[in-house]
């Protein structure tokens, strides 16, 4: 029997009742994980309903395979270890039926933060990785070898709004330039090197977070995936997004308003010409947050946001 999913999922009751419109429908679980939220969402499905699960994580999917199997009827899901970016790859499976529901939980897993091999903890020393899939790409100590000051101090600034980003750039560059920046604790000393006080902690997550979003492309890929989404999403059909990031909040919110406009046009002209058709409605006009007691009982999920939109 496979233990209980070592990572405990975000607002599962408000993403099932919010996201599940259509029982008998197509889900995509984008960010499947250790299949907290795909497991509840499949104990809803009845019918024709399917779950399609992707992550980057092959530990995770690994985990997750065993886990939901042991649950529920093996045809009734599928999993691909993939980047949620590119899940028009897999809908073929699905005979490319529309969706009826889309959900990205984004960020990390707590196992993965609290496994120092994977390189995510400034708590624990660990090789400094920080991949979500370990099979390609380059390390972040790798990536912290080939940045200029300048393209660090300006992932620090954008991705970790870090005060700090020119001094503690110029500190992390020089020492891997000696090759001293191989473990998470090299990368934490290089920050606390350069600053001091009551911050030195919360700069050090900041910058962790940082070179994270930065080395996995993270913010673009869900650019990306927002652009695509609507146009494999089933009129009805909803796409809930938890974030854990301003950035990626911002993201999210924008790309759900502009769906909504009804016209695009100057303002001076006197008649709409654009013939912009909006593509969704807002479900949540603003976001929902985990209760206090969800805080208490898991404080990682104190900064998530969930939003949620319907194609129309
Ligand atoms: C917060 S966890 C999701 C937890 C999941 N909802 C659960 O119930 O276990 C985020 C997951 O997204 C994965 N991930 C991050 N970026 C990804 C991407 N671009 N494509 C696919 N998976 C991604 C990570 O590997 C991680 O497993």
């Amino acid at each position: 029997m496979t233990e209980n999913p070592p990572h405990i999922p975000v607002m599962v009751k408000e993403v099932v009742s919010l996201l599940l419109t259509d029982p008998s429908g197509i889900y995509l679980d984008g960010t499947v994980g250790y299949g907290g939220h795909a497991s509840e969402l499949l104990s809803r499905l009845t019918g024709g309903g399917f779950l399609i699960g992707l992550d980057r994580d092959a530990s995770a999917l690994e985990f997750t395979e065993k886990f939901l199997s042991e649950k529920y009827c093996r045809e009734r899901f599928s999993l691909y270890q993939l980047n949620y970016k590119d899940f028009p790859k897999v809908l073929h499976e699905r005979r490319d039926h529309l969706l009826s529901g889309v959900l990205l939980d984004l960020g990390i897993s707590s196992i993965n933060i609290d496994d120092a091999d994977r390189g995510f903890s400034f708590q624990k020393e660990g090789p400094l990785d920080m991949r979500f899939d370990r099979s390609t790409g380059i390390s972040a100590a790798e990536y912290l070898k080939q940045i200029s000051a300048t393209e660090l101090a300006r992932v620090l600034r954008d991705y970790g709004e870090e005060r700090f980003h020119k001094k503690i750039a110029t500190a992390i560059v020089e020492k891997a330039g000696k090759g001293e920046m191989n473990t998470t604790f090299d990368l934490k000393n290089a920050i606390i090197s350069v600053i001091f006080g009551k911050s030195q902690l919360k700069s050090v997550a900041r910058v962790f977070q940082a070179i994270r979003i930065a080395l996995n492309d993270e913010l673009k890929a869900l650019q990306v995936v927002l652009e695509s989404i609507l146009s494999h999403l089933a009129t009805g059909g909803r796409i809930a997004v938890i974030t854990f990031h301003s950035l990626e909040d911002r993201i999210v919110k924008q790309f759900f308003k502009t769906n909504t406009l009804t016209c695009i046009c100057p303002p001076e002209l006197p008649k709409c010409v654009c013939n912009v058709v909006p593509r969704l409605k807002i479900i949540t006009r603003k976001p929902i947050l985990p209760t206090q007691d969800e805080i208490k009982l898991n404080s990682r999920s104190r900064s998530a946001k969930l939003r949620v939109a319907e194609r129309i």
